[in-house]
C-alpha cells in the first residue's frame, strides 16, 4: 500500500509517500480501507518532536470501509491513518450511515470528541449557558463552537481578524483576540487551546463559578494571569488530559452530524502525497477547521 512514512522527527519535509507492506490485523482488529484521513495538531507535534519509533505513519483519525464486511466506519484514536489501509482495534471503529461523507466523518474524530469531553463532560455546558471559544478557527475550537451552538448555548468566539467572517458564519459572535470586550463576557465556560496569548483574557472572561477548560496550547504554554479574577469568582481552570474515545460519545456525535445538527468545517482536501503541505498550512495558521488527506 501507499503510506506517508517518516524516518525521523523534523519539519514537514520528513513526511514522504512510500510503498510499504499492507498492515496485518491482529486479534480484535479490523482492516479499514481509508477514504479520508484527518490531520490533527497532535500529528504536527508528533512529527516535530514526539515520535519515538521509526519508521512511523502518523494519523489518528480516518473514515473508510472495512475490508471484511464492506461496512462504512469512522476511526479515531488509531495509529497510522495517513495510508491506504489501517489495522484498527474494533473498539476504535464506529459504523457510520451513508448520509455522512467520509471527509466529514474523518473531521469529527479527535476535534469533536475533545471538544465534547472538555466543554460538556468536564465543564458541564448547559443549554442557555454562555460559552467563549478562543481560536474558533482551530479544529478543536471550531468543534467547540459547533457543539455549543447545537446544545443551545450562546457562543462567543475569537480568531485572527482575517477569519472572523467565517467564525460568525458558525453561529458565534466573533471577536478579534485583542478586542477589549472579550474580557468582560462573563462566560460560564471558556475553551482555550491557545496558551499565553489568550489565557489572561480567558480567565478575565469567566463568570462567577465559571470553568475554563484547556486541551493544551498551540502557542506558548507558559501562561500568566491575574489570580484575583479566579478567586473573586470562585472559578476553576481544568486541564482536560487526553480526551477519551468513548463509544457513546462518538455514536452521539455521528448521529448529530448525520442529521446536520453538527457541521464540521473542512478547510480543504489534499491528496495523501501532500501530507507535508497539510502540516505546513497548519503551522502557518492558514487553515480554518480541518485539512483532510485523500489516499
Ligand atoms: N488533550 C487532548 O486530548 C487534545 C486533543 C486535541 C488537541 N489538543 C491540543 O489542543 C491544541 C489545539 O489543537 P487543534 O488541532 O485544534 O489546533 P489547530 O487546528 O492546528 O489550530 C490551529 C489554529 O490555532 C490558531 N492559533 C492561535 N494562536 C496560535 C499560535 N500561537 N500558533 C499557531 N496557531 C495559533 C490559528 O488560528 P488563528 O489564525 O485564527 O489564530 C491556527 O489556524 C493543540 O495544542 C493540540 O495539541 C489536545
Amino acid at each position: 500500500m501507499r503510506a506517508v512514512v517518516m524516518h525521523e522527527t523534523g519539519g514537514p519535509e520528513v513526511l514522504r509517500l512510500e510503498e510499504v507492506p499492507d498492515p496485518e490485523p491482529g486479534p480484535g482488529e479490523t482492516l479499514v480501507r481509508v477514504e479520508a484521513a484527518g490531520v490533527n495538531h497532535y500529528d504536527v507535534n508528533e512529527r516535530a518532536r514526539e515520535a519515538s519509533r521509526f519508521p512511523a505513519i502518523l494519523g489518528r483519525d480516518a473514515a473508510g470501509t472495512r475490508a471484511d464486511t464492506g461496512g462504512r466506519v469512522l476511526v479515531t484514536g488509531a495509529r497510522g491513518c495517513y495510508a491506504e489501509l489501517v489495522a484498527v482495534s474494533e473498539e476504535r471503529a464506529w459504523a457510520i450511515p451513508d448520509s455522512l461523507s467520509a471527509a466529514t466523518a474523518a473531521a469529527i474524530g479527535v476535534p469533536y470528541r475533545t471538544a465534547w469531553w472538555a466543554i460538556v463532560e468536564l465543564a458541564g455546558l448547559a443549554e442557555g449557558a454562555r460559552l467563549l471559544v478562543q481560536a474558533a478557527s482551530s479544529a478543536t475550537g471550531q468543534a467547540s463552537v459547533d457543539i455549543g451552538r447545537a446544545l443551545g448555548a450562546t457562543v462567543f468566539a475569537t480568531a485572527s481578524t482575517g477569519k472572523l467572517d467565517r467564525v460568525a458564519a458558525l453561529g458565534a459572535e466573533a471577536f478579534a483576540y485583542d478586542d477589549p470586550r472579550v474580557g468582560g463576557l462573563e462566560a460560564d465556560v471558556v475553551f482555550d487551546p491557545v496558551g499565553a496569548e489568550t489565557f489572561a483574557t480567558s480567565v478575565a472572561a469567566l463568570a462567577r463559578g465559571g470553568r475554563l477548560v484547556t486541551p493544551g496550547a498551540v502557542g506558548d504554554p507558559t501562561v500568566s494571569f491575574d489570580v484575583w479574577n479566579l478567586v473573586d469568582r470562585q472559578a476553576r481552570i481544568i486541564g482536560i488530559g487526553s480526551a477519551p474515545a468513548a463509544r457513546a460519545t462518538l455514536e452521539r456525535l455521528i448521529a448529530l452530524a448525520s442529521d446536520r445538527r453538527l457541521r464540521p468545517v473542512i478547510d480543504r482536501e489534499l491528496p495523501l502525497e501532500q501530507a507535508a503541505e497539510a502540516h505546513r498550512l497548519i503551522e502557518a495558521r492558514e487553515v480554518f477547521g480541518k485539512v483532510i488527506l485523500r489516499p
